[in-house]
């Protein structure tokens, strides 16, 4: 494979650079338990979704969780706040939840990781979607005032923050194929639904920025690596999969981004492709894609940062090569110029698994979900080995 060609055996450079944020991420609907007010424990409730119930009651068990994080090495943490929970109501924000989530930022800050906050991962409030959701017309405006309130209250306890995780994800699931909450199949309103969080984005970023200009903000957005073979049309399909997927939503937000959260999953080739190992899932198993996906994120010119990339993995049999195999890649990127700046591996802990309930298991960690004992598993120290030396 050549000097760029992703994972190859070539000799690279050993060290991560000095400050390196290592860690795993998680969202606040697949852990923390007991919340009814979101339009997913809605749709549970109507049967139409696994229920979330107290999920890992990570709500209650997050210091301890965090000192399990860092026994294994940890640095850095990415979670994210519900906004059901801060704004319950339209206008009505609480303030006993901004404490329960400075607790949270404390409690990281403590054990001397740093936090990367997620302000709105997939589940929306109740009272949100009634009105219309994405499509109503003040929506952005809204999304913005409860992110300005968030970083108003703490925005000087963490830097980093990431107004929407994935937003095609979510848009294409609820909008096209309509799997997720609203469950719409309206390919026009999909594409509509692209900007307005675009517009979303860019008016939190604002006033996120007028409330304390040193924060660092982006989104995570989930990338595919695309390729082909060398079928003309093939190689069109690649381009256009690529822009349209990868590349569009971050283009409208180009002005309005300080670093770049990837969350990689999937790879995707037009033409013949190979046979891949597969996770617990059935997703292709294929680390050589985070390689590509940082260097076409390259041009943005921005910090970039692994904000997921994890492997539903029951018996812990392929997590520990997913890992090592993941970050020989971010490694390679760095090596030819790149600004990456962290990896967090998905998850911390078993979670709740949107579509699939507790069923898939992507935890460094293992929850028992009678007991909630939870349990570190073999490639969670493989990972802490490759933390504490900083080098593979
Ligand atoms: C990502 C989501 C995350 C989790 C992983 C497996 O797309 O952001 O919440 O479900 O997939």
């Amino acid at each position: 494979m050549s000097a760029l060609g992703g994972n190859s055996n070539e000799k690279i450079s050993p060290n991560f650079p000095k400050g390196f944020f290592w860690g795993s991420a998680t969202a606040s609907y697949q852990v923390e338990g007991g919340i009814s007010n979101t339009d997913w424990a809605q749709a549970s409730d109507e049967g139409r979704l696994p229920p979330c119930g107290k999920a890992t009651d990570h709500y209650n068990r997050f210091e301890s969780d965090f000192d399990i994080a860092k026994s294994i090495g940890h640095n850095a943490h990415r979670f994210s706040i519900e906004w059901a929970r801060i704004e319950p109501q339209e206008g009505i924000f609480d303030e006993k939840e901004i404490e329960h989530y400075r607790n949270v930022i404390q409690a990281l800050k403590t054990r001397g990781m740093e936090p990367f906050v997620t302000l709105w991962h997939f589940t929306l409030p109740i009272w949100f979607v009634e009105k219309g959701g994405f499509l109503n017309p003040d929506a952005p405006k809204l999304f913005a005032r409860y992110c300005s309130f968030v970083t108003l209250r703490l925005g000087f306890e963490a830097r980093f923050w990431m107004t929407i995780n994935e937003p095609l994800v979510w848009a294409s699931a609820g909008y096209l194929k309509g799997t997720w909450p609203p469950f719409k199949k309206t390919p026009t309103t999909f594409l509509k639904i692209f900007k307005v969080l675009a517009l979303a984005h860019k008016q939190a970023y604002k006033a996120m920025k007028s409330n304390n200009p040193e924060l660092q903000i982006g989104i995570a957005k989930h990338n595919i690596y695309f390729s082909s073979d060398w079928k003309p049309w093939n190689i069109a399909m690649e381009w256009a999969a690529s822009w349209f997927w990868n590349r569009r939503f971050l283009n409208m937000i180009k002005e309005h981004q300080d670093f770049i959260g990837l969350n990689y999953y999937f790879y995707r080739k037009f033409g013949k492709s190979e046979q891949l190992p597969k996770s617990d899932m059935g997703w292709d198993i294929y680390p050589e894609g985070l390689y590509y996906c940082l260097v076409e994120l390259g041009r943005y010119k921005k910090p970039l940062c692994i904000t997921e990339n994890g492997v539903a993995d029951r018996r812990d049999v392929m997590r520990k090569s997913f890992i090592e195999d993941s970050v020989k890649n971010v490694q390679q990127a760095i090596t030819v110029g790149l600004p990456v700046i962290g990896y967090f591996y998905w998850s911390l802990l078993d979670n709740y698994e949107w579509l699939f309930g507790f069923e898939e298991r992507f935890g460094l960690v293992a929850v028992d979900y009678e007991t909630f004992e939870r349990t570190i598993r073999p490639s969670a120290l493989a990972y802490k080995q490759i933390i504490e030396k900083n080098v593979l």
